[in-house]
């Protein structure tokens, strides 16, 4: 049957996300979720907001949640934004920024949302192409630049896990336009920050950092992010969002996990103590492993059967990211590999082993 759909909507892929098995019996690596669960403060803040006042709509801008953020970040609340998962405020800035045919880029590799998002806002977009070292030539980033409306970068980037420098990052600001800063992965950074490009004047305040609850707050089940960003962006953005894109229950969920900030340490330090075993691990298996400074590691493997290597884990249950690039690099070649998130070490172990047995079996 035909139904009365935009040509744009009939006419994209959209957006796939990873599998998400709901059945127990998984060594689930393929998301980059954190494997350790939230603060107990977290489960109290729950079951408190579930029996609360659930009839009526929650606090429209997730006050608790801005004052929170905004005490861990050292600014006024109205610098952020609380929105339902980082995707969301990502979202939120298409539909503030940009008219159709506006220009969109990104890094590529890099995170494949963003195209589904201009593609959506009927956009135009520009891949920056990366090339082996994940570098882009600058001259790409400079035509770039005074083209665009929109750049995106993650940074850390995904799927590799490398960082950029502020320097490098600065040659993307478009010169009439804004830079989103994704770093969903931050806090797992060699040297996590608060913001400090905010404050940087060659970014011209034309800069917007968005944050997620997904990862290092173990909070992927609740959907909760937030961007930061100058007030008077911030209060147009408000306007492009659902009223109250955030409900009670996650809103007291986030702020506790957010005011718990050893506990959210202290699973940093354990994923970034197995981060180091299994690239060690890795590499005597084979495998060229990538510095990350993220939850995740980007590897390929000697025998460039990542595709096979990928179903022999399924087949043992154990989910990893199989990901294949097409055109991907300045030279033009493709590229694939396997992106695995860091497990619990135990789940490290099973992965290891199957790893050997899906290496026998090539
Ligand atoms: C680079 C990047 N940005 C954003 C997100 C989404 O975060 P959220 O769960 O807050 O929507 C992800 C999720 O995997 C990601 O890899």
């Amino acid at each position: 049957m035909s139904f009365p759909v935009r040509n744009t909507i009939c006419q994209i892929p959209g957006y796939t996300p990873g599998e998400q098995p709901q059945e127990s019996g998984w060594v689930k690596l393929n998301t980059n979720e954190n494997p350790y669960p939230p603060s107990p403060r977290v489960v109290e803040a729950i079951q408190q907001a579930a029996s609360s006042r659930l009839n009526i709509y929650p606090d429209a801008l997730a006050t608790p949640f801005r004052l929170a953020a905004a005490e861990l970040f050292d600014l006024d609340p109205d610098w952020i934004l609380p929105a339902n998962g980082s995707d969301e405020n990502l979202t939120v800035i298409v539909r503030t920024v940009c008219d159709s045919g506006h220009l969109i880029a990104y890094p590529y590799p890099s995170y494949v949302l963003y195209e589904a998002l201009a593609q959506i806002q009927d956009c135009r977009l520009e891949r920056l192409l990366l090339n082996e070292s994940f570098a882009w030539s600058p001259e790409d980033a400079a035509d770039l630049r005074k083209r665009s409306r929109l750049f995106f970068v993650p940074n850390p980037n995904s799927p590799t896990g490398n960082v950029w420098r502020a320097d490098l990052l600065a040659q993307l600001l478009p010169d009439d336009g804004l830079l989103v800063l994704d770093e969903a992965y931050a806090d797992f950074m060699d040297s996590p920050h608060r913001g400090k490009l905010l404050q940087d004047d060659r970014f011209d305040r034309r800069l917007v950092i968005t944050r997620t609850l997904s990862k290092s707050y173990s909070l992927a089940g609740i959907r909760f992010g937030f961007s930061i960003a100058h007030p008077d962006l911030t209060s147009q953005m408000q306007k492009a969002k659902d009223s109250y894109n955030c409900d009670a229950v996650s809103i007291a969920a986030a702020t506790a996990a957010i005011q718990d900030q050893d506990w959210m340490l202290s699973n940093r330090a354990k994923i970034l103590a197995t981060r180091g075993r299994l690239a060690t691990a890795l590499t005597d298996l084979g495998f060229a492993v990538y510095d990350s400074q993220a939850n995740f590691i980007w590897t390929q493997h000697v025998s460039g059967r990542h595709h096979s290597i990928y179903l022999g884990l399924k087949q043992r249950r154990v989910l990893v990211r199989y990901m294949t690039f097409p055109r991907a690099g300045l030279n033009d070649g493709s590229m694939d590999g396997l992106r695995i998130t860091i497990g619990t070490d135990q789940e490290i172990d099973q992965l290891l082993t199957a790893l050997q047995e899906c290496l026998t079996d090539l």
